[in-house]
């Protein structure tokens, strides 16, 4: 065959290729694959927002969230610890580049979180430091429940006026119910009362945009007795008029727990009251657990030994396969009930900025996402891929 034959034959046979291979590529995404089903979203820490410029994070560059994703959450520069530390004080730039981010980038942008037991400053519950200093001894007094709800709106006012519209769902309240189905003892429970979840809801509703989904968020929620009292709390608030547009399930999960068919309860116990679900802090732990670490008790802290930071140089290929298998039987199950699933996003980017390297052992190596420490995809990825019903139509 001569050489020009040979070329044309090729180049021919290329460009047959081409719509395939253009394909292949497109669907080489998170939101592409999902586009038709739910967002794919991950939570930012405050550093992806130098990360282009950063040899450290550059991993997660805002190329690559934007390729992958079409949801991002604060990890914690909305929280109001790291937003507001002292009172008057605000860290606005992290939190004012994250929004702008989001909505440039034209994603589905969460807010996290308005009320929370965790990182939440001692000063919130107190009236200010000059109304009680007595002398030398500063005592602090608490404040009541009507100067704590007006607390509340301040803040909500506040995030309200500064990012409006530009952020589309906010987690009003995280994580007030036990597993046993009791209300958390916090200092909101302790100073506003049974009535603290309504109350937040009640306030969110009334200063944020109207068109701001409101969503309650939890973590353990495939334990039946929270589970029920979410769903028991939420239908309270419907009776009443109170908006919850949708339920957050963190999935802080681990390789064997909790089960697909316990999941799938919670999915259909919470679309049944008229709500979105979201799937908000998706991740698979691969190591060693105690029962105590199933859900997110950020309090927890255990020592470090060589049991229990096995993997130290790499994931052994057997364990990597049952994380793909884990993730492909998850996203199987949020493909069936996509009509009920809004988003699904996971806590983090890549293995390397996981919480789970820290918690609740520091200095673990740890594995639960669908990049690696280069940012390469993991054979979960390519799972979680092939799954997607939409590449077909794309
Ligand atoms: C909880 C919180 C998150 C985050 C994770 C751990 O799930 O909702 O904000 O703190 O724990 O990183």
């Amino acid at each position: 065959m001569q050489n020009n034959t040979l070329s044309s034959l090729i180049l021919s046979f290329s460009l047959l290729l081409l719509p395939f291979l253009a394909s292949a590529e497109a669907a080489h995404s998170l939101k592409v694959a999902f586009a038709n089903d739910f967002y794919i979203g991950a939570s930012l820490k405050s550093d992806f927002v130098v990360a282009d410029n950063n040899p450290q994070t550059q991993l997660i560059s805002s190329q690559f969230i934007n390729s992958q994703f079409n949801s991002i959450t604060s990890a914690n520069m909305l929280k109001w610890g790291p937003f507001n530390p002292k009172p008057h004080t605000f860290n606005f730039n992290d939190a004012d580049k994250f929004v702008d981010f989001g909505e440039v980038n034209n994603h589905y942008v969460v807010g996290h979180v308005l009320f929370w037991h965790n990182q939440t400053p001692k000063w919130v519950f107190q009236k200010n430091k000059s109304q009680s200093l007595n002398n030398k001894h500063v005592s602090y007094e608490q404040l009541n429940r009507e100067q704590l709800l007006q607390r509340m709106q301040e803040r909500v006012s506040q995030l309200s006026q500064r990012y409006g519209d530009k952020i589309d769902a906010w987690d009003v309240v995280n994580e007030t119910i036990l597993s046993n189905g009791q209300w958390r003892k916090s200092k909101w429970t302790e100073i506003i009362g049974d009535d603290f979840a309504e109350q937040a809801f009640i306030i969110a509703d009334k200063y944020l945009p109207k068109n701001i989904e409101l969503l309650y968020n939890d973590f353990g929620m495939t334990a039946p007795g929270r589970r029920d009292a979410v769903v028991d709390m939420v239908k309270k608030m419907q009776a009443k008029g109170i908006r919850v547009d949708g339920i957050g399930m963190q999935a802080h999960w681990a390789l064997n727990s909790p089960s697909i068919a316990e999941i799938e309860k919670s999915i259909i116990a919470f679309a049944n009251l008229g709500v979105d679900v979201h799937i908000t802090e998706l991740d698979i732990d691969v190591l060693p657990r105690e029962k105590r670490q199933f859900g997110a008790n950020t309090k927890l802290r255990l020592a470090m030994t060589k049991q229990n930071n096995p993997y130290v140089n790499g994931l052994p290929e057997n364990i990597e396969q049952q994380l793909a298998q884990r993730y492909k039987e998850i996203f199987e199950l949020f493909l069936k009930h996509n009509n009920k699933i809004k988003r699904v996003t996971f806590w983090g980017v890549t293995d390397q900025d996981s919480w789970l390297n820290n918690w609740p052992i520091k200095g673990r190596t740890s594995y639960p996402l669908l990049f690696n420490r280069a940012g390469k995809a993991k054979p979960a990825y390519e799972e979680v891929i092939r799954l997607s019903k939409s590449l077909s139509d794309k």
